[in-house]
Parts: structure tokens; C-alpha cells; sequence
């Protein structure tokens, strides 16, 4: 999927949507990710309060808005997508389903 050129993406993170499945575009160490607001806990919806982390309405738990690491258990991660650069353009590997 064609996320648009890098150059005019807003400041991050910032929501995507395919097809029904719902992402954050972050920036981490190791590059861009699509981080899905699944939680990894129980399944509840990670959202982005506009805290410095996101927040799940599950059970609450908050998550790093760069690598998408639990801030309450340091073992688990928000699921990533990767994401990489061609030419300028942002491009994830993902299908709308
Ligand atoms: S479902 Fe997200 S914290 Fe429990």
C-alpha cells in the first residue's frame, strides 16, 4: 500500500486505515511501522489520546509511540507492519482486506 511521499507526511504518529484494519504510521529506531491499534493484551483498541503514549481503552495500558513497546509489560509490542522507502515514497507491506 501506498502511504504517500515521505516528504509531506504529517508529524507522527499518525492513524492509517486498510481496508478495515486500523494502524499508527511511527517512526522507530529501526525505521517506519504501521503499529495496529489491536492490543496485544485482550484486543481492545490502543488510541492516541495525544498523551506521550498511546493508551488502550481496554485495560489501560500504554504504549510507546516509536517502537510500540508496552510501557506496562516490557516483553510485549504493539504489532508492526514494516514499512519502507522507495524513491521518497512510504510503502507497507500490507493488504486491505
Ligand atoms: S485489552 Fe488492551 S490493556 Fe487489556
Amino acid at each position: 500500500m501506498d502511504l504517500g511521499e515521505e516528504s509531506s507526511l504529517p508529524s507522527l504518529p499518525f492513524p492509517v486505515e486498510v481496508g478495515d484494519a486500523k494502524f499508527f504510521l511511527a517512526k522507530g529506531s529501526d525505521g517506519y511501522k504501521l503499529l495496529s491499534v489491536i492490543c496485544p493484551h485482550q484486543g481492545g483498541e490502543v488510541q492516541d489520546e495525544g498523551e506521550e503514549v498511546f493508551t488502550c481503552d481496554g485495560h489501560g495500558w500504554q504504549f510507546d509511540k516509536y517502537e510500540g513497546v508496552c510501557v506496562n509489560q516490557a516483553r510485549v509490542r504493539m504489532k508492526a507492519v514494516p514499512v519502507t522507502v522507495t524513491e521518497g515514497r512510504l510503502w507497507a507491506l500490507v493488504r486491505p482486506e
